[in-house]
This record gives structure tokens, sequence and C-alpha cells, in this order.
């Protein structure tokens, strides 16, 4: 019976409680949040603290951070300095994490720049004379959608208007009308790349809208999810026919 099972669980649950307490007591690693987002242009902090030897003393130290996907090697202390030597490539000259800060039990890891391929989840491992003890933390990456430029193009039947912006991840975008009507739009998004061909952490997003009216009043929005970013633009344009 399903309810039976639970209270069987429930059980173990709080038996388990106080003994895994009492075992963990001594030595523990903890992160205040699991998630979080790292923005382009701005370095991200890793969170990890861990139970410090009481003198301060780091010759037990080791602090190992890793991707949880594939186990690279992000970052890494022990012998009571930073060792980069098994750092996989793609963090190099990005990472850095405080000596004294570590006397203190703060292993926090600074990451910056940041770009799309860093989201993931990341793994603190922590040991000293103490014990040994590891947390998760789970990394987004977004940017914030610059201000969309506009641009309008009409001919002798139609009037043409096109937003681009840059921005990341993917964002929702939407045309309305004075009345709320949802728009026809087509819209594009394509990965910004630098001189060596690989992302450099935006979208590159056009959007426009076609209009047989000689009197537009539309508004053109974009929502940037992740990073609780919303834009609103009203455009109001009444363009005369060519003079007959
Ligand atoms: C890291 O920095 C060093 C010294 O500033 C530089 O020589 C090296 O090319 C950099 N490595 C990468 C992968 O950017
Ligand atoms: C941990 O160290 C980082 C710098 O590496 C600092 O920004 C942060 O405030 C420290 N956290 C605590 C709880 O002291
Ligand atoms: C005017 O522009 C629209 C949209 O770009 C296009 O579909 C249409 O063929 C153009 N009409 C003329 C007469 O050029
Ligand atoms: C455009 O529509 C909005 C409501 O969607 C209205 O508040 C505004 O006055 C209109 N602007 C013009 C120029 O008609």
């Amino acid at each position: 019976m399903p309810l039976n099972r639970a209270a069987t669980e429930m059980d173990c649950f709080i038996f388990l409680l106080p003994f895994l307490t009492t075992v963990c007591a001594g030595f523990t690693v903890s992160k205040p949040v699991g998630r979080v987002v790292a923005v382009r242009g701005q370095p991200v902090f890793l969170d990890c603290e861990f139970t410090p030897d009481p003198t301060s003393d780091l010759s037990s130290l080791v602090v190992t951070w890793q991707r949880v996907e594939d186990s690279r090697v992000i970052h890494s202390f022990y012998y009571q300095r930073n060792q980069l030597d098994l750092q996989s490539p793609d963090y190099r000259n990005r990472t850095s994490m405080l000596v004294s800060e570590l006397r203190k039990g703060n292993a926090t890891l600074r990451i910056e720049p940041v770009g799309p391929r860093d989201v993931g989840g990341y793994l603190c491992t922590a040991s000293n004379a103490k014990g040994t003890d590891a947390a998760q933390v789970w990394l987004e990456y977004g940017a914030f959608y610059t201000e969309p430029r506009l641009s309008v193009k009409t001919n002798c039947s139609t009037v043409t208007l096109l937003y681009e912006a840059e921005g990341f991840p993917k964002p929702e975008v939407g045309w309305f009308g004075e009345d709320g009507a949802v728009l026809s739009h087509h819209t594009e998004l394509s990965v910004d790349a630098d001189g060596a061909g690989r992302p450099v952490g935006l979208y590159y997003l056009k959007s426009s809208h076609v209009s047989q009216s000689s009197s537009l009043n539309v508004t053109f929005t974009l929502k940037n999810q992740l990073l609780d970013q919303n834009l609103f633009k009203p455009v109001s344009i009444t363009y005369g026919l060519p003079v007959q």
C-alpha cells in the first residue's frame, strides 16, 4: 500500500537523521544557494563553506572544484597554495580562490569572464584534519539584451519594422497591436561568433513586423526570463502614401 510505504520511509528518515547529524557534526561543506546566475560582463562567485581548522592552519587542507558532468578540474588548493597544473584549459586564467578566505573556511570560487559553456554543475570538495565533505552548486548563464535598435523600411505598399538586439539565452518575443492583439512577425536568432568562430555568449536577434496600414501603433516586447528582463518598445508611425 502506498501509504504504508510512505510511512516506512518517513520512520526511516526520522531514525537516520540524528545519526547522520552526529556523524557529520565534525566537518561539513555547505553552500547557501544551490543555483547561481552568472551574468555576462560580471564575475560569478560560487560559494562553498567548510568547517575550518580552528588554528587557521592550511597544511592539511585540500580543496577541489570540479565540473559535475565530466569531473574536469576547475581549481584546486593543496600544499598550502593554489594548484593549477591539473586545471582544465577551458578555465585557464579565469578562476581564483583567496587563501585569506580559506583560513576562515570559505572556498568561494571566482570565475571571470563567464560564457555559455560554463553552464552546469560544480562540485566543491574540501578536506582537512577534521574530515571531508562536498557540496554542489548549479551555474546558469545569461546576458541582458541590449537596447533594441529599430529600423523602418517603407515602400509603396507596406511598412516593415525591424528590431535588432543581442543577449542570452533565447528570449520570448512578441508584437502587439493597439488593442493588445497578437501580431504576426518574423524572428531570427543566430549565435554571435568571434573571429575564431567560437560563440561569444550572445544570440543576435532580428525581429520584424510587416504591415499594410499607413498608420501604425504597435508594441514590440522582449522577455529574458532567466534575468527577469522585460523590454517594451511602443512604435507609432503614420506615413503618407506617395502623393498622386
Ligand atoms: C593565461 O595567462 C598567461 C599570462 O598572462 C598567458 O601567457 C596565457 O596565454 C594565458 N592562457 C590562456 C589560455 O588564455
Ligand atoms: C568568501 O570569499 C569571497 C571572496 O572569495 C567573498 O566575496 C565572500 O563574501 C566570502 N564569504 C563569506 C561568507 O565571508
Ligand atoms: C514592399 O516590401 C515588402 C516587404 O519587404 C515586400 O514583400 C513587397 O514585395 C514590397 N513591395 C514592392 C512593391 O516593392
Ligand atoms: C497607441 O496605443 C496605446 C494603447 O495600446 C495608446 O495608449 C496610445 O495613445 C496610442 N498612441 C497613438 C499615437 O495612437
